[in-house]
This record gives C-alpha cells, structure tokens and sequence, in this order.
C-alpha cells in the first residue's frame, strides 16, 4: 500500500507540485500562477508556458517536499498529468516526474487531468474538510477555461460523459467576452465581480441549447450575440453599462449550466452533486448551485478555489488510488493532447 505520493501538475499554464496521501489529505501543495506572463498576448502562449514550467518546477519541488514534513523519504510514488493538455507543457512535468521516479526507484503513474478535477472536492487539509468521502455515485460539472462537461461518476476509474459543449468551454465564453469589452484576459473573475453591481435582465442574450432534452451545451452563440451588441452600443455605451452587460452574459451562462446540470442529475437520480474547475468560483454559479441543492435536498460539493483551479493535489490523489490498485507506468510513457480511448465512456447522446 502506497501512503504518500509527490504529484506533479503541468498540464496548460499554471505549475502545481502536491504530497498528496491516500485518503486525500494534502501535506504540502503550491502552486505557480503564469498569467503575468501570458497577459500581455491576450491567451496562452505555448512556448512561454513550457519555459515557465521548466523555471519554476525543480525549486517548487524541493519546497513542497519540505514543507510536507514528510521528506523525501516519505514518498513513495509520483504522480504525473500526462494528458489532455498542451504537449510541450505536459513534457516538462513528464520527464521530471520520470526522473525523480527513476533516480529515488519509486513507482511512476501518468494521470488524465481531467479526472483530477472530478475527484478535487474529495481532498482534505487543515481548512477544508470535504462533506462526503469518495465513494458515492455522483454527477459532476467539470467546468474551466478548456472544459465543459457532465460526467456520471460511478466509482474510480469509471466515468460517462453526459454531454460536453460543442463549441466554447464556459470559462472561454467568459474569457472572450471580458477581452470584448476592455476587461483584459483572463476576465471570469473581473465580470464576476461587475455583475454583482449589475442587471441579469438589462440585456437579452441567447441560452442555446437549454431546451434540448440532454446534456449538451454550446456557447459559441452567445459569444458571437455579445460581440454584435458591444458593436451596436459602441465603446462609451459599453464602458457606461459594463455591470448591467456582465450581470446579463454571466445569467446566460449560468442558466445553461444550471439547466443541463439539474437535467443530468434528474435523469441519473442521484443524491450527490460536484461541481469542479476554474468556473466553479463564478460566485452567481456558486449561489444558484447552493440555492437549487437546498430545494432539491441534493448534497452540493464545491471544492475550495485552491483545488477548483488547476492542481497538483487532485492529480496525486487520482494517482494514488489508482496506485494502491495496482496501476504503475514505465519510463516510455508519454504526453497526450487529448484523453485517451477508455478514460471516459461516452454516454449514447452526450
Ligand atoms: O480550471 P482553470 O484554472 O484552468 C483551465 O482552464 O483548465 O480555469 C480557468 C478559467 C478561466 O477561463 C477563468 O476566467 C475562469 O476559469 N474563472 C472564472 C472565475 N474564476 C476563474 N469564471 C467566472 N467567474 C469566476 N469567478
Ligand atoms: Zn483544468
């Protein structure tokens, strides 16, 4: 039995190391934010990000495992995201993971990203506590500036995704929309803030999809709405409304995910509720998950904004339990932009 793995999160553009044990508690974890870095060119740069990773891995390495306590003679695996992601991102974590696994003689396992984030609100640390251990079915909206999905968990390892978007993951839409109207990149958290100020009804913008009996989303409508609005009201316009106009987009994305989120859970009749990824901080997400949990005596979890956002400690924890059944990868394993054949089953119409 594995106790404790040092896990290693490279996967887009933030650079995350975790000691993570294998009933989720976290030891030691931090994280490296790049958006300085990327901000000037409006989006993420590869090449910048895969720089960056390399800088900043090694020394994080040495203080996460020192503040652990546990040292290095406490780990006894590392857990590595090789997939999906960018590549020349996901490689620098690669070959440390393999290096550090190779030099110290310890097991090596590649975990898909995605699967990390379902299983975030699980973790535990001083400060947070989660209501339910892993264990129970439950429904997850994975929702981040690269993903919008529905998955039905059923246990580890086995994961269906209900629907995903076709188009623009939510935290894009939000993304694009904050670059529209002069919030600079990224803008969920900045069009978060002004739609408290704000009217969700001064403008009408599109809910695609939210009709439709099933779990697929689209967001690439109510992008392009927006972008003919701010041309018809112009800039002064814009700038003199931008609460009302960020208080209305936000109300379009958050019924969408709302409605097919409650859909999922209707149709699979569960009790237990995730919601995970960068989005899942959007306060009037949080608020309208909250309220509709309470009505629908549902149980909602949320992880903490430190493991809603791309980290290392839901990769070690994924990593360890499929460790401690046995899984384990050699030196020839590899990155991979998109998640693999048999990572996810993929529900008939989602
Ligand atoms: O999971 P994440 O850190 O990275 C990946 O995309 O994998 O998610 C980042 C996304 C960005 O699109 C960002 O704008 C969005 O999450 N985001 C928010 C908020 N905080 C972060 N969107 C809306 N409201 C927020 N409070
Ligand atoms: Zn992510």
């Amino acid at each position: 039995m594995i106790e404790t793995v040092l896990s290693i999160e490279t996967s887009c553009d933030d650079t995350s190391v975790a000691v993570v044990q294998k009933n989720g508690r976290v030891l030691a974890m931090q994280s490296a934010s790049q958006d300085q870095f990327h901000q000037p060119f409006g989006g993420i740069v590869p090449e910048i990000a895969c720089r960056n990773h390399s800088i900043a891995l090694l020394p994080l390495i040495e203080k996460v495992v020192d503040a652990s306590k546990v040292g290095w003679k406490g780990v006894q695996g590392v857990v590595v995201t090789n997939r999906p992601g960018l590549v020349g991102s996901l490689i620098v974590g690669l070959v440390t993971a393999k290096s550090i696994a190779q030099a110290k003689g310890i097991p090596l396992l590649g975990v898909n990203h995605l699967e990390g984030h379902l299983l975030a609100p699980f973790l535990s640390d001083e400060t947070y506590l989660p209501k339910k251990i892993f264990g129970e079915r439950f429904i997850a909206l994975a929702v981040s500036g690269g993903h919008t999905s529905i998955y039905d968990v059923q246990g580890l390892g086995k994961y269906r995704i209900l629907g995903s978007t076709l188009d623009d993951a939510a935290g894009e839409a939000f993304d694009k929309f904050g670059k529209m109207i002069g919030l600079g990149w990224p803008g969920g958290v900045k069009i978060d803030k002004l739609a408290a100020q704000g009217n969700i009804k001064a403008y009408e913008f599109p809910r695609s999809m939210i009709l439709e009996e099933n779990e697929i989303m689209s967001f690439s409508g109510l992008k392009s709405s927006a972008q003919r609005l701010v041309e018809q009201l112009g800039e002064t316009e814009v700038q003199k409304n931008l609460a009302d106009l960020c208080a209305s987009y936000q109300e379009a994305i958050v019924d969408v995910l709302m409605a097919k989120l409650e859909r999922a859970v209707r149709r699979m009749k569960t009790d237990l509720v995730v919601i995970t990824g960068g989005v899942s901080a959007n306060s009037r997400l949080r608020a309208r998950a909250e309220d509709w949990a309470a009505r629908s005596r549902k149980t909602l979890m949320i992880p903490p904004l430190r493991y809603c956002t791309d980290n290392a400690a839901m990769i070690g924890y994924a990593g360890i339990l499929h460790m401690n059944q046995g899984a384990r990868h050699d030196l020839a394993l590899g990155p991979s932009p998109a998640s693999l054949p048999g990572d996810f089953e993929v529900d008939a119409h989602g």
